[in-house]
């Protein structure tokens, strides 16, 4: 049965340039869609930006640009991110499109429709970095510690979503699904938020103009989350292709800081929409700067695009995934990136693909030839682990187990030394054997990586003369590697970086 597998990141915030850190939650997404595609399933992989926050306009104004020329000007950086990083975004969503505003009116509709929208007077204070009121004990001196940025009064006439009535079918939600929300401390998080009672949010804004019309009060705008989580619902009704609805309900991916929105205003939003609540959500964590998350507001942040101009993207994508245990926060730094590039990219993989392609080339004449003898790693076991592993979205525990194989090849060609055997004509066909056997090791070890490093795994094929255009998991196992003639020593697939002196 074909399955389908559709996963959304965040919409980011177009009021500045984007972050390793934005680049972190596209780079997941990624993976986990180019593995489901591994798997044979269907997929849709949505990204975008959310442009109706108060912050875009302010950014605007200070440039002394309209709010929709702003965005119109700065959107050009961010379609870019997922290009340069490989990634296979379906669709990218700009919530200034016609089709999702449409959308979101005609959700909020069915909201207010179903009785579940209310007039009333709020007061409080609000950061806008968050575009989040906060309550006193949230602040430390005043400030939003998020965005060390102060928490400003606001007292308006809003229209209010009735999220406390949603606390009992919410919490059977949970009850229902263990891992609705994963990894499981974050679920008991969003659950015991739930318990603690819900206070029923503003989702309308009456000062502000840049933002969706309330259909019903069209002198009043949707706050910007009642208008951005519906992204990952509208997008299915006006991207191109057909029958794009069949894909809901998504897995969302997110990072903590906005855990709330997502695991319990969204859900409770489909549910007085009439639509069902998300797949699933996965909950990551903070990319940290100096131990502080790497933010714009607090300057202290990696460009993921001057990374990928001197390292290229599939090293920036393995760092993503591997430089912190996905789901967890952790420290990232630019040294870090450089060191793993060396020992882990260079080192490991790349001399055991030059090692292999050489001694085909030199002891063989360029030609792979299939033997029987079993390899002492087992192919299939690393296959179903990569499938269990990635289903629960660690994507930092699949990727060590491939590295496990990894490091267990270099073990093998050191073990049993070809160029030994080589010069042994007795053993001419232990010799072959150990070729064959790298070579397959090394094909399987290109097939799980592809869903990591795209461009890579297809150069590492492309060298052993094996196929490409098929990636199927079903490939990582045992006799994968085809007879192949014409294998030359594979230039370096990670060569040395040479920074220019201001760098280093
Ligand atoms: N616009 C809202 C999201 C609306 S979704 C309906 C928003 N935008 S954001 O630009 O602030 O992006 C936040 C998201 O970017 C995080 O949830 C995470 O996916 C990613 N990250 C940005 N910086 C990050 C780190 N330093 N570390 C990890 N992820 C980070 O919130």
């Amino acid at each position: 049965m074909v399955m389908s597998f559709y996963v959304t990141t965040p919409i980011y915030y177009v009021n500045s340039t984007p972050t390793l850190g934005h680049a972190y939650t596209t780079i997941a997404a990624d993976i986990l869609t180019r593995h489901h595609r591994q798997r044979g399933d269907e997929t849709y992989f949505l990204t975008g930006v959310d442009e109706h926050a108060d912050k875009v306009a302010r950014v605007a104004a200070e440039q002394g640009l309209a709010p929709q020329e702003y965005a119109d000007r700065i959107v050009g950086v961010w379609q870019e991110l997922p290009r340069r990083l490989n990634a296979t975004n379906d669709f990218f969503i700009r919530t200034s499109d016609d089709g999702h505003k449409r959308f979101v009116q005609g959700f909020l509709q069915r909201i207010y429709d179903h009785g579940d929208v209310y007039q009333d007077v709020y007061a409080g204070y609000y950061c806008y970095g968050c575009e989040e009121f906060k309550t006193e004990d949230q602040l430390v001196d005043g400030k939003c510690p998020i965005h060390d940025l102060p928490a400003e009064w606001l007292e308006e006439k809003n229209w209010f979503f009735r999220l406390s009535a949603y606390q009992e079918q919410l919490l059977r939600l949970y009850d229902e699904r263990p891992d609705f929300v994963l990894p499981h401390f974050r679920y008991n998080e969003a659950r015991s938020f739930i318990e603690r009672g819900l206070r029923d949010f503003s989702i309308s804004r009456a000062t502000q103009t840049w933002g969706v019309p309330i259909p019903w009060d069209p002198d009043q705008v949707a706050y910007v989350w009642a208008d951005a989580l519906v992204n990952y619902r509208s997008a299915l009704s006006y991207a191109p292709g057909e029958q794009l609805e069949r894909f809901w309900p998504a897995v969302h991916l997110l990072a903590k800081d906005i855990l709330r929105f997502h695991c319990i205003y969204w859900p409770a939003l489909l549910l007085a929409a009439g639509d069902e609540p998300p797949k699933q959500l996965f909950v990551h964590g903070y990319l940290n700067l100096d131990d502080r998350k790497m933010s714009k507001s607090l300057g202290n942040v990696i460009d993921p695009r001057e990374l990928i101009d001197v390292y290229g993207a599939d090293a920036v994508r393995f760092y993503a995934a591997r430089a912190t245990t996905f789901g967890q926060d952790g420290n990232v730094s630019v040294d870090d990136v450089r060191e793993r590039y060396e020992r882990e990219l260079a080192n490991d993989l790349g001399n055991l693909v030059s090692r292999t392609t050489a001694m085909i080339s030199r002891y063989r004449g360029g030609s792979l030839e299939q033997t029987a003898e079993a390899p002492p790693w087992d192919a299939d076991a690393l296959r179903e682990t990569l499938i269990a592993t990635l289903d629960r979205f660690e994507i930092t525990t699949a990727l060590e187990e491939i590295w496990v194989l990894v490091r267990r090849l270099n073990q093998y060609v050191e073990q049993s030394a070809p160029w030994q055997l080589a010069k042994d004509d007795e053993r001419a066909a232990e010799l072959t054997a150990v070729l064959y056997n790298l070579a397959d090791g090394v094909t399987a070890v290109a097939v799980a990586l592809s869903a990591y490093l795209p461009e890579s795994a297809a150069r590492i094929l492309a060298a052993l003369g094996q196929p490409a255009d098929d990636l199927s998991l079903d490939r990582i196992t045992r006799g994968t590697a085809v007879a192949a003639r014409g294998i030359e020593p594979a230039p370096p697939l990670f060569p040395r970086i040479e920074l220019p002196a201001a760098a280093q």
